[in-house]
């Protein structure tokens, strides 16, 4: 397994490229299940959970294209051969479930593993499948299966509130609306800019959807959908993650392709840090104001609050901030995992429950450190950067799943950081 070998070595300075958003693409990589024709995504990440849903649609017969070195994907579903997702790759990536909602809609019938629980919490699927028995799917579960049948003549439209705002339940139940006969209304739904993205590319393949961006999606029922090409929204968790380098290192970086109104309330607890965030045609330029970065209290919420995939990393700032921050994460029962980690490197955090008491300290001290899930290996990856000496963080294939090439890109900003071959 490799390991990211970074030394601290002061400020960085530069432009970092964004990828397209890793969660954008898997929800849009299943919409190609819908319909017959055609569907290509432009500004696809390079990512290894990428290609674990590559692997995915193509067990189910469709052709997925990887082109331009993976940033485009050519997909089609005219000749699917199966409606069943294996246990062996649900595993592997819970985004998986994604697939159900658009099977059941086009063909009455799908089988889907059941995804288990994973590094930041036990992640139950229940809402998925309630919001699809709200369009008259009945669902039974069989051997680790998910086994959802649509009535004869397809889904019909049904109302739906989340009881809690869910991303992936939103994203599968408005797959599946699209195809469902009449109308569709589903309340307290996510806001996710992911979602808007969804909601645009299934337009664009002939869907009827009102509210994206809202908590109320309104989805008339169409007989089919046709082919399209979208282009992934960028990812701000990437954004805010690479924004938050200059913020612990010091320097200015300017994160291409970044906007504020993606993680508005996120700059505005940078704001009060004491960094200053700057909208400009390029994208979002970042610097410290001066000295020390200032303690914060943050609260993750779903959009547009502060998102728990940046909780890690704002923590790894908050390490050395001056004075007492309290992180509470209210999305994920167990999603601090980074914290001990980051305690080894010299971090003074007191976890109780769903709330973390971070001190800040002047210097953290380079380790040896352990990644445990995606964004807790990133905020490693920051924390090593501004700390004194080396620290090595190792299991990073959680890394590859959602950032491309980081040591290229941080290396290019000034970073010492090298990848080590695993054995
Ligand atoms: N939940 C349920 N039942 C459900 C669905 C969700 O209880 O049927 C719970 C979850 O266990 C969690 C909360 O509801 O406590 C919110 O989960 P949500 O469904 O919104 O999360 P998700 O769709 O599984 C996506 C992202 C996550 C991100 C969350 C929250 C993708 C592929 N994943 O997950 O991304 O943290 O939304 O914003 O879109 C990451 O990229 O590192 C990552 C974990």
């Amino acid at each position: 397994m490799d390991s990211i070998l970074v030394t601290g070595n002061g400020p960085l300075n530069g432009d970092i490229p964004i990828a397209g958003a890793k969660n954008a693409c898997l929800t849009l990589m299943p919409a190609t299940l819908l319909s017959e024709e055609p569907l290509t995504l432009t500004n696809a990440p390079r990512l290894s959970d990428i290609r674990t849903m590559t692997l995915l649609l193509q067990s189910l017969g469709a052709e997925v294209t990887a082109l331009q070195e993976g940033k485009v994907l050519a997909m089609s579903s005219h000749n699917l051969t199966s409606q069943r997702a294996e246990y062996d790759i649900v595993r592997k990536m819970r985004a998986s479930i994604l697939v159900l909602g658009p099977l059941l809609a086009r063909f009455g019938y799908a089988e889907v593993s059941l995804p288990g629980g994973c590094a930041i919490g036990a992640r139950p699927v229940d809402l998925h499948l309630k919001a699809m028995e709200a369009m008259g799917a009945e669902m039974e579960l069989r051997d680790g299966y998910v086994h959802a049948k649509a009535p004869s003549g397809g889904l019909r439209g049904g109302e739906f509130e989340f009881p809690f705002v869910s991303v992936g339940a939103t994203e599968n139940a408005l797959m599946a609306a699209t195809l469902a006969k009449g109308t569709t209304v589903l309340k307290n739904a996510a806001r996710e800019p992911e979602i808007v993205d969804l909601a645009e590319c299934l337009q664009k393949m002939g869907a009827q959807i009102e509210g994206a961006g809202t908590s109320t999606l309104t989805i008339q029922g169409v007989d089919r959908l046709g082919g399209a090409t979208h282009g992934v929204v960028t990812d701000r968790i990437e954004l805010g993650t690479y924004m938050l380098a200059p913020a612990i290192c010091g320097g200015e970086v300017t994160c291409l392709g970044g906007r504020i109104s993606l993680l508005e309330a996120f700059c505005e607890k940078l704001d009060a840090a004491g960094i200053s965030v700057e909208e400009t045609e390029k994208g979002l330029k970042v610097a410290c104001r001066n000295g020390r970065v200032k303690a914060v209290d943050v609260t993750t919420e779903p959009f547009p609050g502060f998102p728990t995939d940046l909780q890690a990393q704002m923590m790894a700032l908050m390490c050395t901030a001056e004075g007492t921050s309290v992180l509470e994460e209210k999305i994920f029962e167990n999603r601090f995992m980074h914290a001990p980690e980051l305690m080894r490197m010299g971090a003074k955090i007191d976890v109780q429950g769903g709330h973390a008491t971070v001190t800040g300290v002047e210097r953290l001290k380079g380790a040896p450190v352990m990644a445990t899930d995606l964004r807790a290996s990133v905020s490693l990856i920051l924390a090593g950067l501004a700390a004194e000496g080396e620290t090595m963080v190792n299991r990073v294939y959680h890394l590859d799943r959602g950032y491309e090439n980081v040591e290229e890109k941080l290396g290019a900003l000034g970073a010492k950081i090298e990848r080590v071959q695993g054995q």
